[in-house]
């Protein structure tokens, strides 16, 4: 594995090698134990976009494993492509850091940075992709719900980065999927078909939320505005009445449904605080759980 930039280019061996060492770390780290694998190493962590998980995880898993992590936003860099373009950070990122990860708009920009360094790239998050966020939510759901193959994962909300690495981590790893969306929120159908070849049956896409709660072990949902649509606010708030996850909706669910969401979450909008804050759901598990994943990912890349 060079880079980590969408779990469709993976295979689903090297997934289970990556979930399999992030629950040996987590056990060891838990015990006391440190592996200082990265001890002189750097990480260079570019932001387009705000965050908090992923920047403090991805900064802490480093320190971890003995190496050290530069932040850098857009007001340090420039917006990447727009300063210099992302082919030539790359490749002077590549003579001083051991590794680059990437928050951006483009997911092309991640690309071009893969195409160009001579060191691991890693998808930290892209308008089309989150694959960190899947893998750390593999992990959680392995954890509550047991060996993944046939559990059933329904995403209520908007066809976005994350229902998109969701629905090829459910591909990967034996999971069916559904994707419930309102029209003209769908998850596109080049994902829905690669998820389906590369394992038939995975994932179906409809409009109907309270079908697609039907007998899932795990509900979960995300924002409907992600970075970047924030001027679509309005018009997405009336478009997805009636995709909340309530109380109500779960009423059509399994009453053991784990409840998931990547976070941030706007309660009141595709959650309430009662579902959020339900003895059901484990989004803090999912939080911490970043931290675990990436502490795997950046050994297996870095070390
Ligand atoms: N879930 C997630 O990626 O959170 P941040 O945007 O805070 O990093
Ligand atoms: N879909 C959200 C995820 C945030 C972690 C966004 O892209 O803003």
């Amino acid at each position: 594995m060079q880079h980590f930039l969408a779990l469709n280019e993976l295979s689903s061996d090297q997934l289970h090698e990556l979930l399999d060492l992030s629950a040996e770390l987590k056990n060891l780290y838990a015990g006391g134990g440190r592996d200082l694998c990265l001890a002189g190493k750097t990480l260079a962590m570019l932001f387009e976009k705000t965050s908090l998980r992923t920047r403090v995880s991805f900064h802490v898993a480093m320190v971890d494993l003995g190496g050290d992590a530069i932040y850098l936003k857009p007001e340090d860099i420039g917006i990447i492509g727009k300063r210099e373009p992302a082919r030539d950070m790359a490749r002077v990122f590549s003579r001083y850091v051991h590794g680059i990860m990437a928050r951006t708009f483009a997911h092309d920009t991640i690309v071009e940075l893969a195409r160009f360094a001579s060191v691991p790239v890693i998808n930290a998050l892209s308008d089309w992709s989150h694959p960190c966020q899947a893998m750390a939510d593999m992990l959680t759901i392995r954890e509550h719900c047991g060996p993944l193959e046939g559990l059933k994962l329904t995403f209520i909300g908007d066809g976005n980065n994350v229902a998109r690495s969701l629905a090829f981590a459910c591909a990967k790893f034996g999971l069916k999927y559904a994707c419930a969306t309102p029209p003209g929120y769908e998850l596109d159908a080049a994902t829905i078909d690669q998820a389906n070849a590369i394992t038939p049956g995975t994932a179906v896409q409809t409009h109907d939320p309270v079908a697609a709660v039907n007998g899932a072990d795990v509900i979960y949902t995300d924002t409907w505005v992600s970075m970047g649509q924030e001027e679509e606010k309005e018009k997405r708030v009336r478009d997805f009445e009636g995709f909340q996850v309530n109380a109500d909706l779960l009423k059509a669910a399994p009453t053991k449904a784990k409840i998931m969401h990547c976070l941030p979450a706007y309660r009141g909008l595709e959650i309430t605080d009662e579902v959020a804050e339900s003895p059901n759901s484990v989004i803090f598990d999912q939080a911490e759980n970043r931290l675990h994943f990436q502490r795997a990912l950046l050994k297996k890349l870095l070390a």
